[in-house]
């Protein structure tokens, strides 16, 4: 039986709680499609640190590459500086896995309920896909004369043409595939950052007009982007962007699809190992309680499964989702609407994983 190996990484807060319910609802699907999952389990985080001080001992790393996948539930801890377990961890493994496109699918499903007044399933169903590896997220840059009034602070957007490249063909080819208007928006701010998205538009027509004559090519600024996601969702397709416009722009593609609660993102290297997360918080004032939502999780297991080819198993997930959400058993997604419907984390974990069982 083909056998995938899988790092668990549940991280802080609420992350063990959901990724368990992810985990259970991926082995139902494994066991109806035919396949197993080998699962190891790795204890990072913020109680680590605070034990060991330890944050990614470069052997787990290292174990990290020998994976399949990778499994994420969230990382941040309430006594921990911010920056120290996200650098460490997340942007850590990111790096080093070279994990270069970040894959964050803007999908309303139905029984969802979206913010945006007029606007149904059928409007909102997107793609963003934001570089991953570079921008302003390389650290490239510095200070001095930290303290004083002259204190001068730098943080480069570092773009080079290699990493432009190679996530615009990811972002092409992704057009292709997922095959819907098969249109690709490059998201830039080319009337100010003329030297980086200068590059990132050459670079796309270039490329568009070599080898993906068959996808429609649009272009947006940022700022401009953020006002067409609200007014107009259905215009988009796929989007394509730089690290810091994408980490922007997918938070609130999050909201236009409902919220945290469902919204799911991987970290992709597509000639490597990859890692997959419901992109919400670690929610440390809810940890324990079994209230959290787990639907993003699984949802980010669907992603996983998607990855590595089970495309049956994944739709078989994310039909029970939407049938789940269709039973209309949850009134929305917030810990409070959990608590309302007399149901839990591990209880919508078991109803879906059941459906996925009998569908
Ligand atoms: C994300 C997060 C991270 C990022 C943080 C936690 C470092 O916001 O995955 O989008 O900025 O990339
Ligand atoms: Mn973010």
């Amino acid at each position: 039986m083909k056998t995938y190996k899988i790092a668990l990484i549940g991280g802080d807060g609420t992350g063990p709680e959901v990724v368990r319910e992810g985990v259970k609802v991926v082995e139902a699907a494994a066991a109806r499609c035919g396949f197993h999952l080998d699962t190891t389990d790795y204890d990072l985080g913020g109680e680590r640190y605070l034990k060991t001080g330890e944050v990614l001992p470069d052997s787990m790393l290292e174990e990290f590459k020998q994976q399949d996948a990778i499994f994420l539930g969230a990382i941040g801890h309430p006594d921990v500086k911010p920056g120290i377990l996200e650098k460490g961890i997340l942007l850590r493994t990111r790096f080093e896995l070279d994990q270069y496109i970040n894959l964050r699918p803007v999908k309303l499903y139905p029984g969802v309920e979206t913010p945006i007044k007029g606007k149904g399933p059928d409007d909102i169903d997107f793609v963003v896909v934001r570089e991953n590896s570079g921008g302003l997220y390389t650290g490239t840059g510095g200070v001095s004369r930290q303290g004083t009034p002259q204190e001068v602070a730098i943080q480069s957007m570092v773009y080079t043409r290699h990493a432009v490249d190679r996530c615009l063909k990811y972002s092409f080819e992704f057009a292709q595939r997922r095959n819907k208007t098969k249109t690709l928006t490059l998201c830039g701010k080319t009337n100010v950052l003329t030297y980086v998205y200068g590059l990132w538009e050459r670079a796309f027509h270039e490329m568009g007009d070599q080898d993906f004559p068959d996808v429609k090519r649009d272009y947006g600024h940022v700022d401009a982007i953020t006002m067409w996601m609200v007014k107009n969702p259905e215009w988009f397709d796929v989007i394509v962007t730089g690290n810091m416009f994408g980490d922007i722009i997918s938070d609130l593609g999050a909201m236009v699809q409902g919220g945290m609660g469902i919204s799911a993102g991987g970290n992709v290297n597509p000639e490597g190992v990859s890692m997959f997360e419901p992109i919400g918080g670690s929610a440390p004032k809810y940890t324990g309680l079994n209230v959290i939502n787990p639907l993003a999780c699984i949802l980010a297991g669907r992603m996983l499964l998607d990855h590595l080819g089970e495309s049956e198993a994944a739709a078989l997930i994310e039909k029970s989702c939407v049938d789940f959400l269709e039973s209309g058993a949850l009134p929305g997604l917030s810990v409070s609407h959990i608590q309302e419907a007399g149901l839990s984390t591990s209880a919508i974990g078991d109803a879906i994983a059941d459906r996925v069982a009998n569908q």
